[in-house]
């Protein structure tokens, strides 16, 4: 399953995802945690050092790898044992989690970026996905990311909201772009929540077959972004709440 996380700026989509993705891991659940923001920061949040991060290639680097040992340049790259020891090389492994990060593809609109696009658009769709395996895409900010390209094979589009007014507004065009980019099912998560004002003013913005779940604003989640190096299993409510996330991800997807 291919689980997408966008939302608007700095609403707390990148740690969202670390800890979703390691939650899922902690599970059993194989899990591909994919920085898909040209300004990465997942690895960080992830707590993984910034000097393994610095020699991490990333996997758009592999386009011209992998075409040399399938041949030719097709749009489709079928899951191949000859490239899961390149598939290795472009990740970091955190015990049953494996890292992996897009590249800077940001194109500014330009059309020679097009080529690296669709190349992981495929790679993504087919190639690192295996059947048992979950991936987890922290998107980058709005809807610039939001492309054909990325949108392709994506299950779940999870939109990220604080309870404010101008992330509520993001969301929808959010879901509106998702529609047309023909994401099968967006689902949003409030985030930040510090009382029930603001749990109501969420409530009261988005049908609840929509609004699976809601994350408490935590000195705990704040100080992931002060590169502790947070690996570990995030627990007590958090894991409470992650865990109904999932299951109404996984329950109301089929
Ligand atoms: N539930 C929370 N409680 C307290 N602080 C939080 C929570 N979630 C996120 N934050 C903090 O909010 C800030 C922004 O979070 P984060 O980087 O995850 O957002 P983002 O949506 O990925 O941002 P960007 O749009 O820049 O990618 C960080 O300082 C983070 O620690
Ligand atoms: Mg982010």
């Amino acid at each position: 399953m291919k689980i997408a996380i966008s939302g608007k700026g700095g609403v707390g989509k990148t740690t969202f995802a670390a800890n979703f993705a390691q939650w899922l891991s902690h599970k059993g659940i194989t899990v591909l945690a994919v920085d898909a923001d040209p300004d990465a920061s997942l690895g960080t949040v992830m707590g993984i050092a910034d000097d393994v991060l610095a020699n991490l290639k990333p996997i758009v680097d592999m386009k011209q790898l992998i075409e040399e040992r399938m041949g030719g340049s097709g749009t489709y790259y079928p899951l191949n044992p000859n490239v899961d020891d390149i598939l290795d090389d472009y990740c970091i492994p955190l015990g049953a989690l494996r890292f992996f990060r897009m590249g800077n593809i940001k194109g500014g609109g330009t059309s020679c970026y097009c080529k690296e696009n669709s190349f992981l658009q495929a790679l993504v769709n087919s190639l690192i996905l295996g059947e048992e395996d979950t991936v987890i895409l922290d998107m980058g900010a709005g809807i610039e990311q939001l492309t054909r390209g990325t949108a392709l094979g994506v299950d779940v589009l999870v939109i990220v909201t604080e309870p404010s007014k101008v992330s509520v507004q993001t969301v929808k065009v959010i879901q509106q772009l998702a529609l047309e980019l023909g994401i099968p099912r967006t689902v949003i998560v409030g985030n930040k929540i510090r009382n029930t004002k603001d749990e109501n003013f969420l409530r009261d913005h988005f049908p609840t077959e929509q609004f699976i779940g809601m994350i408490p604003y935590s000195d705990e989640l704040l100080e992931m972004s002060l590169n502790t190096g947070n690996l570990e299993l995030p627990g007590g409510s958090l894991g409470v709440e992650l865990n109904n996330i999932y299951q109404r991800i996984v329950d109301e997807g089929s």
